[in-house]
């Protein structure tokens, strides 16, 4: 059982390697609870793009998988990577947290299936140039990654030419906002540009024990066209009516009046 340590919240500027530190140790912690918690709602090869419960299979961003090597960056134990199998493309997950991929492996003894998985931090994708036609995280390593601007260049090093980017983050407009799927969660108390890190601190040790980081919408764009990307779309679900589960901050009290989750796509330059 997932064993919550007394945490206090913070805002504080935290480099690279503290944040895969604190973010491994702490997705090694919690990933039991995490899969018992949502592995239903996931589905073991459903592909899930954010708490509204919007679906690849509506969204179609990652346009045609067939015959395609892709690569799923923060898979977890691998829902949406088995889904991208099931359609005839070849995925390869990426995950930091061993426990999360151990879950990923549990899954496929159970249906037979197998997800290729590497245990790494997404800043420095361990592959080769141009290995890859799809690159996507739904919810994975982006925001656990210090340098967007760097991870953005990386994802684009490993992309073919013509390749299709995908990843859905916390809507960057959420971070105004205290994370609370409440009417607390309603109140715009915190500034937009603020970028500094959400952090928390374990309250015995003093340590760092989680970390997110921000970046504005125009942050996104920016650091997408530096390395050679056209934006196809940036989809932000709406929350459907007959959708009551409440995920951390995402909540139908919230979701009816501001979005959740951001959906960038993308294409590298031919
Ligand atoms: C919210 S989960 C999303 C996983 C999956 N898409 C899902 O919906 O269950 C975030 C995942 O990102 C992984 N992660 C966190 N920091 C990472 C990093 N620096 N590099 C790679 N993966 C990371 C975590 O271990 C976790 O499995």
């Amino acid at each position: 059982m997932f064993e919550h340590r007394p945490v206090r919240p913070e805002r504080r500027p935290v480099d690279e390697r503290d944040s895969l530190l604190a973010n491994r140790a702490d997705w090694d912690r919690y990933a039991d609870e995490y899969q018992a918690t949502h592995g239903e709602f996931l589905g073991d090869d459903g592909f899930l793009w954010g708490p509204e419960g919007v679906r690849e299979d509506h969204v179609g961003a990652l346009g045609d998988v067939t015959g395609k090597d892709v690569l799923e960056l923060g898979c977890g134990a691998g829902q949406c990577s088995r889904w991208v199998l099931a359609r005839g493309g070849r995925p390869v997950g990426l995950d930091v947290s061993m426990r999360q991929l151990q879950h990923s492996r549990r899954i496929d003894l159970e249906h037979d299936v197998r997800v290729p998985v590497v245990c790494a931090g997404a800043a420095a994708i361990p592959f080769a140039d141009d290995a890859f036609d799809v690159v996507f995280s739904a919810f994975g390593a982006l925001q656990f990654i210090a340098d967007a601007d760097a991870l953005v260049g990386e994802m684009a090093r490993v992309t073919r030419a013509g390749g299709r980017l995908a990843f859905s983050v916390t809507h960057p407009t959420r971070w105004m906002f205290q994370d609370d799927p409440g009417e607390g969660g309603l109140l715009a108390n915190q500034s937009y540009w603020d970028r500094t890190p959400y952090v928390e601190v374990d309250d015995e040790t003093g340590e760092t024990s989680y970390v997110e980081h921000h970046r504005t919408l125009g942050d996104w764009v920016r650091a997408l066209s530096t390395h050679g990307y056209r934006i196809v779309d940036l989809v932000e679900p709406e929350w459907p009516a007959d959708h009551d589960r409440v995920w951390g901050g995402w909540s139908r009290t919230r979701g009816r009046l501001t979005p959740g989750t951001a959906l960038y796509v993308a294409d590298l330059a031919q």
